[in-house]
C-alpha cells in the first residue's frame, strides 16, 4: 500500500526529473497568461546585453511562442522546430543573432502540433543542451499554466523570476505555479534521500496527496526526526524565487507584492526575494506594437528606471562582477546601444 501511494504522488515522474543546471539561468513564469512574462525576459535580456553580458534568450513557451515579436525578428530563420526535428545536431545551431551584439535568440518551436506536451526524454535532451550552451547569462521565457514541461524549465535556474499582476486570479496562478514547483522539486530531492522516501510516503497514508501541505509536512517531520527536519528546513532555503508584480494601477498595489512574499512564507515556508513592482503603463504597450522594446523607446521612462533596479538586485545575487553602478551609465549605454534598433 505504501509503495503504490508513493509511486501515485509522482515518484514516478521523479525519475523524470530533470537536474538543476550550472549555469546562470533566470526563467521567467507566473502561472497566469499575459502578466507581462515575455515583455519583461526580452527587456531584462536586453539591460544585460548593453551592460555588456553575453546573453542568450530563449524562448520556452511551448503553446505559443512569441518572444521573436519583442525583439525585431520577423520571421526566425531557425527555431526549437530544427533541433526537436533532429535537422541541426546542437541547440546551439539553432541560435540566431539579434540586432544586439551580445544578445542572441533561440526561437521557440512554431509548427510542431503537441510540442506542449513533449515527451520527458525530448525535454531532457534540450535541458542538456542549454547547459552546453555557452553564455554568461541565459534567460528563458516561459508560458503560462502549471505542465510539468514549464515547471521543470523554471527549476533548471539558478532562481527563477515569478511575474504576477495585483488581481486575485494572477496571484492564486503564482501561488499555485510556486506550489506545483516547490512539489515537484522536492520529490526529486527526496528521490536522493532514502529516509525521507520513507517519511514522505507515512506524511501521505495520513493525509490527502492531491492537496499536499507543505507546513503540516515540516510539522510532520519535525514530530519524527530532527535531522531530517533540519534537511527538509535546508532544501527550503534553497527555493527562493523572485517575484516582479507588474502592471500595478494605484498606490494601494504596491503592496500586493510584498503580502503575496508573506502569504507564500506562511503556506509554503519559502523565502521570495521581491524585485519590486512595474507599473502600469501604456509606453509598454506602445513599444511592443511598434516592436520596439521599451527600454530603447523610453529609455527615460520610470518603467526602464526600475527595469535597472531590478536587474541591480539580479545582479547582486548572480552577477556580482556587475559593473554599471548608476542608471546615469546604464541610459548612456542604452543611447550607444539604441541606433542598432531605432
Ligand atoms: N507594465 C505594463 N503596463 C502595460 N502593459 C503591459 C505591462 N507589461 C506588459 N504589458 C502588456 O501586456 C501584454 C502581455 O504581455 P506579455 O506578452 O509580456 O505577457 P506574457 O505573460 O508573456 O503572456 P503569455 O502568458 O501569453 O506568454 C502585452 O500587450 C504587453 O505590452
Ligand atoms: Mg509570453
Amino acid at each position: 500500500m505504501r509503495n503504490a501511494l508513493l509511486s501515485e504522488t509522482n515518484l514516478t515522474a521523479v525519475e523524470e526529473q530533470p537536474v538543476k543546471l550550472d549555469k546562470t539561468i533566470w526563467s521567467v513564469a507566473g502561472g497566469k497568461g499575459g502578466t507581462g512574462k515575455s515583455v519583461i525576459a526580452a527587456n531584462l535580456g536586453i539591460g544585460m546585453a548593453i551592460m555588456g553580458y553575453d546573453v542568450i534568450l530563449i524562448d520556452g513557451d511551448f503553446g505559443v511562442p512569441d518572444l521573436h515579436n519583442y525583439l525585431l525578428i520577423n520571421r526566425p530563420k531557425y527555431t526549437l522546430d530544427d533541433f526537436i526535428l533532429k535537422k541541426t545536431k546542437s541547440l546551439s545551431d539553432v541560435i540566431i543573432d539579434t540586432p544586439l551584439d551580445n544578445l542572441r535568440f533561440i526561437s521557440g518551436a512554431v509548427n510542431l502540433i503537441g510540442i506542449a506536451n513533449m515527451p520527458h526524454a525530448r525535454k531532457k535532451k534540450i535541458i542538456r543542451h542549454i547547459n552546453k550552451l555557452e553564455a554568461d547569462i541565459i534567460i528563458v521565457d516561459l508560458g503560462a499554466g502549471i505542465s510539468y514541461n514549464t515547471i521543470d524549465f523554471f527549476n533548471i535556474s539558478s532562481s527563477g523570476i515569478v511575474v504576477s499582476n495585483p488581481e486575485p486570479n494572477a496571484n492564486q496562478d503564482a501561488y499555485f505555479f510556486l506550489k506545483n514547483a516547490l512539489y515537484r522539486k522536492m520529490i526529486a530531492y527526496l528521490k536522493t534521500q532514502e529516509s525521507f522516501k520513507y517519511a514522505l510516503s507515512e506524511f501521505i497514508q495520513r493525509n490527502a496527496k492531491e492537496t499536499f501541505n507543505f507546513p503540516e509536512f515540516e510539522k510532520f517531520l519535525k514530530n519524527s526526526s530532527s535531522l531530517l527536519h533540519q534537511k527538509f528546513e535546508n532544501f527550503l532555503k534553497n527555493f527562493s524565487p523572485h517575484l516582479i508584480m507588474n502592471k500595478i494601477r494605484t498606490l494601494n498595489q504596491d503592496r500586493e507584492g510584498p503580502y503575496f512574499i508573506s502569504l507564500v512564507k506562511s503556506f509554503l515556508n519559502i523565502d521570495m526575494h521581491y524585485l519590486g513592482g512595474i507599473k502600469f503603463d501604456t509606453r509598454i504597450i506602445l513599444s511592443s506594437e511598434k516592436i520596439c522594446p521599451f527600454i530603447f523607446q523610453f529609455s527615460g521612462a520610470k518603467i526602464t528606471r526600475k527595469l535597472f533596479s531590478i536587474l541591480s538586485i539580479l545582479n547582486q545575487h548572480e552577477q556580482p562582477n556587475h559593473s554599471v553602478n548608476t542608471f546615469k551609465e546604464f541610459k548612456e549605454l542604452i543611447k550607444q546601444q539604441k541606433k542598432v534598433w531605432i
